[in-house]
């Protein structure tokens, strides 16, 4: 008895130590670290689904107000997110595209089947010329990501040539009869998409060497040069890092790693999109960790294999991935968009952040109407979802120089089995001078009160926004009023102290006053 008695009682001390007033968050504004890249907040649009054609793509004639065809409000809602760079035109579909299908008169462009999304027709109106467009109306950066699995290494390099050949070679004068006399910027080029799987069933070593192969032909002028993208591996996964980076040299600036977040965990049955018990919401976020894992992991074997750290690694696909939406096309990929899913994308920005010394660019699946999309759109109405706006929160970070961050006393959050830190906290100095600070409190009923410190002082005031809802899986519908949006945030000092009250469930993006 007396020894259940003590237990209670260091119990009691044990919760009392790490009671909300205790939690400390010291950022070290005298440490910067790397720059978070701004193409860490990059997108992904494949044509899969409504994800560019309907979703941006309309098409001239449409009555839907469009520039050359791109919409307008979906445009405009893109712009205003500051997207930095757009992948394009996949994912699984880039293995079976041919660029020469999607170039000339988009009336004598081949009808194809889009085989791996939904066995729908592909008529190819968006083509490379068509997504040049759309990235310079956005003003942003491009990333092609070019065909292994059915295409040869001289398709993959004529491609290059035609975006950004420059003499009169009858390739790039090609390229200027259709209606494009400067060279196109691209910006990133890859070889290849998941070749462990839709891009070929490869293993990492027969991989690396076609990627050798492949990659010396790939040519462009001195300042037109990408930044060159081998295909790699998924999830925990560290042999593709290690194949490709002991035996690549040539045109090799980086490597695309993947991770997807099913509640489950499993890929047979992802789990809802909403509709979840809390259990299913802590299940989701906890996962996180997996891919600081997978980060940790694969940058161990690349400081081994690349101590200088020339090569990226470029996360060009994550997010959250739930069974269809019931009634949609299961090829479609269409789920809903709710609050929980903004806290993932902030938890991950954090985790990149953390290793921007590596992590150069992340492109989220997908920007519109498919998987975790910024937009949904339906004929011509559209809506911002809770991860758009956990995206535009975030972009005081993008181009920011990271400070280190030490949070004391992280309450752990436990529901069922599952567990985290309750806390995420992120730090840096903007390209606007600001010192920013970006916190997300994971739990999903219990508010949070921190101290912030500067070292060891307490700043004057933090002013910014927060995005929380009533409810985990609070959404914003077409035709409903928005559930989730982001709202003023402020605190201020007092007694020598900043202390910072985190409403349940929610993300706060703050700028550090004094
Ligand atoms: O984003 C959807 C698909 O997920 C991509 O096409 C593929 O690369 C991944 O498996």
């Amino acid at each position: 008895m007396k020894k259940q008695l003590l237990a209670l009682v260091a119990t009691l001390v044990v919760s009392a130590g790490a009671h909300a007033a205790d939690i400390k968050v010291v950022v070290s504004a005298d440490q910067p670290g790397p720059v978070i890249h701004r193409n860490i907040y990059g997108q992904f649009a494949e044509h899969l689904g409504t994800g560019i054609y309907e979703g941006m793509w309309v098409g001239p004639e449409s009555k839907i107000p469009n520039v050359r065809g791109w919409r307008k409000d979906v445009v405009a809602a893109l712009k205003d997110l500051k997207v930095p760079l757009v992948r394009w035109p996949g994912g699984c579909f880039a293995d079976e595209y041919h660029w020469r299908d999607g170039i000339g008169p988009r009336s004598k462009r081949p009808i194809k089947v889009n085989t791996h999304w939904g066995g729908v027709p592909e008529n190819n109106a968006v083509g490379t010329h068509e997504f040049f467009d759309l990235v310079e109306q956005l003003g942003a950066e491009a990333y092609v990501n070019a065909n292994v699995g059915t295409g040869s290494p001289q398709e993959a390099a004529e491609w290059l040539e035609y975006m950004t050949g420059e003499g009169n070679a009858t390739i790039v004068e090609q390229r200027r009869k259709n209606g494009r006399d400067k060279p196109f910027r691209v910006h990133y080029y890859a070889l290849g998409n998941e070749t462990w799987g839709c891009g070929g069933n490869m293993r990492p070593e027969y991989y690396a060497d076609l990627y050798r192969h492949w990659a010396t032909f790939l040519k462009t002028p001195a300042h037109n040069r990408p930044q060159f993208i081998a295909s790699g591996g998924n999830d925990q996964d560290t042999a593709w890092t290690e194949a490709l980076s002991k035996s690549v040299r040539h045109n090799f600036d980086g490597i695309a790693h993947h991770a997807y977040t099913f509640p489950s965990g499993k890929w047979e049955t992802k789990g809802a999109a909403a509709g979840f018990p809390e259990s299913e919401w802590v299940a989701m976020l906890s996962q996180v960790k997996k891919i600081d894992d997978t980060l940790v992991k694969n940058k161990a074997i690349l400081d081994k294999n690349d101590p200088k750290k020339k090569l990226a690694i470029y996360f060009d696909e994550w997010g959250s991935w739930y069974d269809p939406e019931p009634g949609s096309n299961p090829g479609f990929l269409v789920q809903r968009n709710t609050l929980r899913d903004a806290l993932l994308a902030a938890l991950h920005f954090n985790v990149f952040h953390a290793h921007a010394d590596r992590v150069k660019m992340s492109n989220i699946a997908q920007m519109v109407n498919v998987l975790q999309a910024m937009i949904l759109t339906s004929k011509d109405k559209l809506v911002l979802t809770p991860t758009y706006h956990a995206f535009k929160l975030y972009t005081p970070f993008q181009d920011a120089t990271s400070l280190p961050v030490k949070i004391e006393n992280n309450p752990t959050y436990k529901v069922d089995k599952f567990e985290m830190p309750g806390l995420s906290v992120t730090a840096g100095r903007g390209k606007d001078g600001k010192l920013w600070v970006g916190l997300v409190n994971a739990n999903a009923t219990q508010a949070a009160e921190l101290d912030l410190l500067l070292g060891t002082n307490a700043p004057k005031a933090v002013k910014g926004q927060v995005l929380t809802a009533g409810a985990m899986d609070a959404q914003n519908e077409l035709g409903k009023a928005p559930q989730v949006l982001p709202q003023p945030f402020e605190a201020q000092s007092a007694n020598g102290k900043l202390t910072i009250k985190l409403p349940a469930k929610s993300v706060v993006v703050v700028a550090v006053e004094g």
